[in-house]
């Protein structure tokens, strides 16, 4: 049987995801104890009540004990105190690279040392997927073993709660904002911060700082891709976003047709203007293959996605299939690639994510962005 020591080192290990530090560094395993009946007895210390991580850690915390062969497993939840919260304040931001000041405030992204990749998603029309598309690429790159954040610039018409099933508030203490958890991946979006039933209705300078503030208040850690969702379109939050973070890459979403294609091209040129750069187009309702035959249908027609890719000098990184799972997935808060992996959209998906995952890491920080006008 396996003694309290072991349970202790085993429980000691876990990381906090949100904190990118061990429970052991962050002092925060109270009790960890097999007891003479063999079932192991765990309190974690976490900074604040709701933290955001709770359940993500009582999940790993029930499963390490069950590998040293402990079936009965007690979670308890204890709060650090004042003293304990700002020691592991304090772990917790001695990690994170500075993106200098400028006008665009202190963006850990744009550090030198930033290892991030960032993409943001990015379309001429609307509705034609890139939420969709943020989500299960985040899923997708969660499961491969990445840390993945996915910070929602859909200011008006955000969407990424509902399809990453995440709600409540974000908490905040000794000046953190930590995102919210939801199938392992961080999550940040206005929706969260204000009432669903009142429309956003922010312009300009407004909108601008939001998106500052997710950016540099917003404590990401260590996450290897960060995913942002944009609004379609080549309007004022895809303009701010490029000049917060001239050295993102762009992915272009377009649906088969060649209308949508031409639009699309708009948005995938707006990156002539600004550093970033199109690292590839995503096709998506491409075809539509019906349940009980087998037989393709190209519904929105065909070839958008190879063209806009030729016209944008890029590569065409996928096609992905219309599916009605995928719609409902997104209605409850579980992307497709988690609930169907077998799904054709969902290894479509999976194929860009391992895709990307290849690109290797960004120039971020490395090139210097062309002067807006
Ligand atoms: N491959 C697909 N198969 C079936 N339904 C899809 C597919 N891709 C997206 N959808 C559905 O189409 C609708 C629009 O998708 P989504 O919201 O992801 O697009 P968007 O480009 O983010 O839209 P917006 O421009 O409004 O932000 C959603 O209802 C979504 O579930
Ligand atoms: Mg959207």
């Amino acid at each position: 049987m396996a003694t309290s020591a072991e349970l202790r080192e085993a429980i000691a290990a876990l990381r906090d995801p949100l904190l990118d530090h061990t429970l052991g560094e962050l002092d925060a395993v109270a009790v960890a104890e097999v007891t003479d009946d063999g079932s192991a007895q765990v309190t974690l210390r976490l900074p604040v009540p709701g933290y955001p991580a709770e359940g993500a850690l009582r999940e790993a915390a029930a499963a390490a004990a069950r590998d040293l062969g402990l079936e009965q497993v007690a979670v308890d939840i204890g709060i650090m105190t004042e003293e304990q919260r700002q020691a592991a304040v304090a772990k917790a931001k001695s990690k994170r690279p500075s993106g200098g000041g400028g006008d665009e405030g202190d963006i850990p992204f744009n550090s030198v040392e930033s290892t991030t990749k960032v993409i943001a998603v990015a379309s001429g029309k609307g509705g034609v997927g890139k939420s969709s598309i943020t989500t299960n690429l985040a899923c997708a790159l969660a499961e491969e073993g990445y840390r993945v954040g996915i910070m929602d610039a859909d200011i008006w018409g955000y969407s990424i709660p509902r399809m990453m099933g995440a709600g409540g508030k974000p908490v905040a203490f000794d000046d953190l904002v930590l995102p919210l958890l939801a199938h392992g991946v961080k999550v940040i979006s206005i929706g969260f911060f204000v009432d669903s039933e009142r429309p956003v209705i922010w312009r300009g300078p407004m909108l601008h700082r939001a998106l500052q503030q997710f950016l540099s208040d917003v404590h990401w850690g260590e996450v290897d891709f960060l995913l942002c969702d944009l609004p379609p379109g080549t309007g004022d939050i895809a303009i701010s976003l490029a000049q917060m973070l001239p050295n993102a890459d762009m992915l272009v979403v377009t649906t088969p047709q060649p209308a949508a294609q031409r639009v699309a091209l708009r948005a995938g040129q707006t990156t002539a203007q600004t550093g970033m750069k199109v690292s590839g187009v995503i096709e998506n309702m491409a075809t539509f293959i019906a349940p009980d035959t087998g037989r393709e249908y190209a519904i929105f027609g065909e070839g958008g996605g190879e063209l806009l890719a030729e016209e944008l000098s890029t590569e065409l990184l996928g096609s992905i299939p219309i599916d009605p799972r995928l719609r409902e997935g997104a209605d409850d808060g579980r992307p497709l690639v988690l609930g169907e992996p077998d799904a054709p959209a969902s290894k479509a998906v999976r194929a860009i994510a391992q895709h990307l995952s290849k690109q290797g890491t960004s120039l971020v920080g490395k090139s210097l962005p062309l002067q807006m006008g």
